[in-house]
């Protein structure tokens, strides 16, 4: 059966706080998106400092129109963002059956809650500003501060005895990070007084991924790369890995929006469908980005896909860039999902240059203009990169990675597979230094 909903969308302004932007409209079957419909209000429009909500689908500049979705995207960018991933549409569907209630798509669209990510609010009116009990499924507390302790044992309780049999009074901890993308289970805590992150290992893990991901993330920030401020708790029962917001700064909100949504890409599994390419990020930074900053966000791309070929991480899809959008244009956001992948397929997910999706640094070197780099500067970055991660395992053994898990890594990175695909000379040289 076809149903429509109806949902005042709002936006957070920096200095003016939540102000209402339209009327979103969404129309779905069987739990699926059919087609979506927005138009601005003109109050929002004259707003000084009004941003478009989203500057592929729906641009302000046409504000006196509707927009409908595209048609082979059945959904706005912005509001496929808006919507949780595998974990958080796995906790509220699960939260659901309980209550003997149906899940529909327009709920993972409003029900964020009040810390969701970034900037949107949604709401029934105008006046009242965003409801951040708009879906009833969202247990939203309104203090994020956790114990720790309690924090693990729910998500201990999930792994071993399923989602119905967590105790009640920690239950809130797994609403908490379900209004958040990615698979992976997930927490938002306040942790010294600052918003963050809460990650957590997963059954299928083939490694502690929580500390290696610490390993990893803390690695590239020793190479200089543009990481939030990251810590890893310990626990009786697991390690946790929390990384610090940057959609938050103070009591102000930061509107973000995915790689997906700024490159125009069909949101949904299309990153493994329909390759897009490191390239179409550079574009969208030339096309979108803050001007006095497009030189510094493109040369932080080119560090990340080097970071991500040095550390074969295989889940470099369009979600897992972001993009800080306001009045003056896109920032790239700091770098975050940042592990490395076991498989030894040693392929980006992103097409990169001629040999396509190729983890090697010649691959990268050969499409270094695209970045703004002339070919000295990018191997002058490769190399500096290298340097660093050829000491990883002596960074993991201090981030206490166990010696188990070094040796699985070992096999992941292993150097004369990587030496091997290199056919770039220079490229070559580097890979074979330290
Ligand atoms: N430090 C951060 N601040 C704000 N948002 C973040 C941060 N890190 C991740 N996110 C958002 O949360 C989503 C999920 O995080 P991610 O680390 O990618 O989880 P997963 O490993 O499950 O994919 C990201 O796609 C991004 O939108
Ligand atoms: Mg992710």
């Amino acid at each position: 059966m076809r149903i429509r909903n109806k949902a005042i969308v709002y936006i957070w302004l920096p200095s003016h706080g939540f102000v209402s932007t339209g009327v979103l409209l969404v129309e779905e079957e069987g739990g699926q998106p059919l087609s979506m419909r927005f138009q601005y209000d003109k109050e929002y429009f004259e707003h000084p400092e009004a941003i478009s909500l989203d500057p592929v689908d729906l641009p302000l500049s046409h504000m006196e129109n509707i927009i409908d979705s595209p048609p082979e995207k059945r959904t706005f960018g912005v509001m496929f963002d808006c919507c949780p991933d595998n974990w958080g549409q796995k906790i509220l569907s699960l939260t659901a059956s309980e209550k003997r209630v149906e899940v529909r798509y327009f709920d993972f669209i409003v029900s964020g809650g009040f810390h969701r990510i970034g900037a949107m609010g949604f709401g029934p009116d105008r006046k009242h500003g965003p409801r951040w009990d708009f879906y009833p499924l969202q247990e939203d507390n309104d203090s994020q501060a956790v114990d720790i302790d309690l924090l693990a044992r729910a998500f201990n309780q999930l792994e071993n005895h399923g989602f119905h049999n967590v105790d009640h009074n920690i239950r809130k901890y797994l609403n908490s990070g379900s209004s958040v993308g990615g698979a992976r289970p997930k927490a938002l805590i306040e942790h010294k007084n600052k918003p963050h992150i809460a990650k957590f290992k997963s059954p299928d893990d083939i490694w502690d991924e929580p500390t290696v991901e610490y390993a990893s993330m803390t690695l590239a920030a020793k190479a200089g790369l543009n990481v939030p401020s990251v810590s890893l708790l310990k626990t009786q029962k697991a390690n946790i890995f929390l990384i610090e917001r940057f959609d938050r700064e103070n009591e102000d909100r930061k509107h973000v929006l995915s790689g997906m949504t700024m490159v125009g890409a069909k949101p949904g599994i299309m990153f493994i469908n329909e390759r897009h390419s490191y390239q179409d990020l550079c574009l969208t930074i030339d096309r979108f980005g803050h001007k006095d900053f497009i030189k510094e966000d493109k040369e932080e791309l080119y560090k990340r896909l080097i970071c991500n070929i040095l550390l074969n991480n295989e889940d470099d899809h369009l979600r897992n860039f972001g993009f800080i959008w306001d009045k003056d244009g896109s920032r790239l956001s700091p770098f975050y999902d940042f592990t490395p992948s076991p498989s030894p397929a040693r392929h980006l997910m992103l097409n990169l240059g001629k040999n396509k999706t190729e983890m090697s640094l010649s691959n990268a070197l050969s499409q270094c203009e695209y970045f703004g780099l002339d070919r000295e500067k990018a191997l002058g970055i490769a190399e500096s990169i290298v340097e660093v991660f050829n000491r990883w395992e002596g960074h993991f053994a201090d981030c206490q990675v166990t010696a188990r898990d070094l040796s699985a890594l070992r096999m992941v990175f292993d150097r004369n597979i990587r030496i091997d695909l290199e056919y770039d000379q220079d490229a070559k040289k580097i890979m074979q230094t330290g």
